[in-house]
């Protein structure tokens, strides 16, 4: 697989084009950032964690039935992928209200919410994420009914398969992000990226923060012990690449 131009690159990620159209490398990089990326600071090693948590996400969800873009990841901080078209939207869902649900709305924090909140919000740091609704959506040309339809009920399957998961090693998953993208073939796929970065999780005994929130309330170095010790739950011994 060779790496050829480079044609997005993110906050945290660099996305490559390869010899074969249809697929990409994603390069995960130690890069770290919060408040729509106001602040960055480099994190050893990960890029790395955060890419092999991701595969093994993403292949838990594929023996689950979820069509991912994951296809391999021959280095710890390297995943070749299905190359999407992006649907601007991050997908979120909530099972604890925490963050901005609580700042914007007269809900308590650490409410259980049954059923979980399904959020979509805006993918653009210009307009700062703005948080949408189905007219919007469809105003704004983004995805049809029958599309919103699709993330939504994808977005539910993905918290069923993943809240056990994660909870089989002792975290619960309070809310997470996801983004999904178009195949060549038009399929809605899961895309990006599910690691620390974009999802809270918190030990289901202490209920310690085991993810970003330690970073965008200046515990840096706290971090990557918090993002190792998720690595270290949920990857069987045989499957350890770091
Ligand atoms: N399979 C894929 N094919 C093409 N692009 C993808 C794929 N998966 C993720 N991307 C895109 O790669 C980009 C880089 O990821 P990263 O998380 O670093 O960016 P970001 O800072 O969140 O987003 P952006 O720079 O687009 O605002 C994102 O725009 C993401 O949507
Ligand atoms: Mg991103």
């Amino acid at each position: 697989m060779n790496k050829k131009e480079l044609i997005n690159s993110g906050k945290v990620k660099s996305v490559f084009n390869t010899d074969n159209d249809d697929e990409v490398i994603i390069e995960f990089r130690d890069d770290m950032t919060a408040g729509d990326g106001a602040r960055k600071e480099i994190m050893a090693n990960k890029g790395a964690y955060n890419a092999v948590i991701s595969s093994k996400i993403f292949r838990v969800l594929e023996e689950n039935g979820v069509a991912t873009q994951f296809i391999d990841l021959p280095e710890p901080n390297v995943m070749v992928a299905k190359k999407l078209e992006m649907i601007p939207i991050e997908v979120i869902v909530r099972n604890i209200a925490t963050g901005s649900l609580v700042r914007k709305y007269p809900i308590e924090d650490g409410t259980k919410l049954n059923p979980p909140i399904v959020q979509m919000d805006f993918k653009d740091d210009e307009y700062h994420d703005p948080m949408l609704n189905d007219s919007i959506i469809k105003a704004l040309g983004i995805a049809t009914q029958e599309e919103i339809d699709i993330l939504t009920e994808k977005a539910l399957r993905i918290n069923e398969i993943l809240t056990k998961f994660f909870a089989d090693s002792g975290i619960i998953l309070v809310d997470y992000k996801v983004e999904f993208g178009k195949d060549k073939d038009g399929n809605i796929l899961l895309g990006d990226e599910i690691s620390p970065d974009g999802c809270r999780l918190w030990d289901s005994e202490t209920l310690d923060m085991l993810d970003k929130e330690l970073f965008r309330k200046g515990k840096d170095d706290e971090v990557m012990t918090a993002y190792m010790e998720v690595y270290n739950r949920i990857m069987p011994e045989d499957e350890k690449v770091i």
